[in-house]
């Protein structure tokens, strides 16, 4: 079965910019360098071309990444990949982030211009704080980044791992400047749910703010490949190989809902990781936008297809069943 639709572009936060329903995640992006960016192995720049290439193909309008993903290395690759294939500002919008950690908010406004830099001097459409941990207040914070806005280096505004406190603060002291909170990035998977018990997820809906959710395949356990051959754990280059969910336990106790995303995509004609990211785009109406990450080109021509159908409400309700019973937190 296959219900073929076309899926609107959707409004980042309470703004008129539209976005699609998937961003693709650049992290993936970072060459092996700096504090996180040994995380994912490094990728040519002629498989980033391709997976940015595919992205735009395929319906995605927007990229995330970070001053953290390998010190700029990310915002470069992307910006290198964008004009090599010749796509305008508006073909392509630019969500990055300032970290946060070990600084105070007078760097928002001293970094933005190496921010622009590295990206070319694209424009920036969405700048997230990445961390709500720095030296300074939530209140220094949004005052520096209402202040790059009027300055018109940055469209929209947003946090990124805030929880229902902060991000409401964030969210009052960007009204007081007549600006709102675009969105709050999170992490959200059918194996991770927390938002929808700690208050983020209401307060977002509540304020129409946007729920970006980061690592939704669960950094690939959703496509159900390691379930299917746990051997390929072992070939993991960095840390996910300690992570609880690639444990053979892990994949034990997640083997149910790997299961039923595949009689799924049987029934869809398409593929489990298909399943889940239509899941998380779906459930919650337009409140949550996905970004996947890609470590190979076929990942993203796979992704990108989830924008072509959407589960019945039947079939989104069976797998937040048995997501919940298997959801580690
Ligand atoms: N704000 C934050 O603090 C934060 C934190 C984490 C991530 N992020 C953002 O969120 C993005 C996505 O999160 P993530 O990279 O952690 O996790 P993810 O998107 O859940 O997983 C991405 C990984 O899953 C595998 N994969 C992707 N598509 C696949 C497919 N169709 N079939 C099989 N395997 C597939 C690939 O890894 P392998 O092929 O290597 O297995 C890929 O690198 C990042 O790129 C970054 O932009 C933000």
């Amino acid at each position: 079965m296959s219900i073929n639709i076309t899926i609107p572009l959707r409004k980042l936060g309470n703004s008129s910019t539209e976005i699609s329903a998937l961003g693709l995640g650049c992290w993936q992006f970072s060459n092996g360098k700096g504090l996180v960016g040994k995380f994912w192995a490094s990728l040519d720049q002629a498989d980033i071309k391709q997976i940015v290439e595919m992205s735009l193909d395929g319906g995605i309008n927007w990229f995330d990444t970070a001053e953290i993903y390998g010190k700029g290395q990310s915002e470069k690759a992307l910006a290198t990949a964008l004009k090599s294939i010749g796509k305008e500002a508006d073909d392509a919008l630019i969500a990055t982030k300032w970290w946060p950690i070990m600084r105070t908010a007078s760097s928002i406004t001293n970094t933005i211009d190496a921010r622009k830099q590295a990206l070319d001097g694209r424009p920036i459409t969405l700048y997230q704080i990445h961390q709500p941990f720095s030296f300074s207040s939530v209140q220094k914070e949004m005052e520096a980044m209402a202040e790059l806005h009027r300055n018109k280096k940055i469209k929209h505004i947003g946090v990124s791992n805030f929880n229902a406190e902060k991000m409401k603060e964030a969210a009052n002291v960007l009204k007081g400047e007549g600006l709102s909170l675009a969105s709050n990035q999170v992490k959200y998977s059918l194996l991770d749910r927390r938002i929808e018990k700690n208050g983020v997820l209401e307060a977002a809906k509540q304020l129409g703010i946007t729920i970006i959710a980061y690592s939704p395949l669960e950094q690939g356990i959703l496509s159900g490949k390691f379930h299917k051959n746990p051997e390929l754990v072992k070939k993991i280059k960095g840390p996910r190989k300690h992570m609880s969910f690639f444990k053979p336990s892990g994949l034990a106790k997640t083997q149910e809902l790997i299961d039923l995303l595949e009689e799924k995509a049987i029934k869809y004609g398409v593929s489990q990781t298909q399943i889940a990211l239509n899941w998380l785009i779906h459930f919650h109406g337009d409140t949550v936008v996905a970004i996947p990450g890609a470590s190979k080109p076929h990942h993203v021509q796979e992704n990108i297809g989830t924008l072509t159908f959407k589960l019945t409400e039947e079939d989104l309700h069976e797998i937040d069943e048995v997501s919940k019973q298997v959801a580690i937190f």
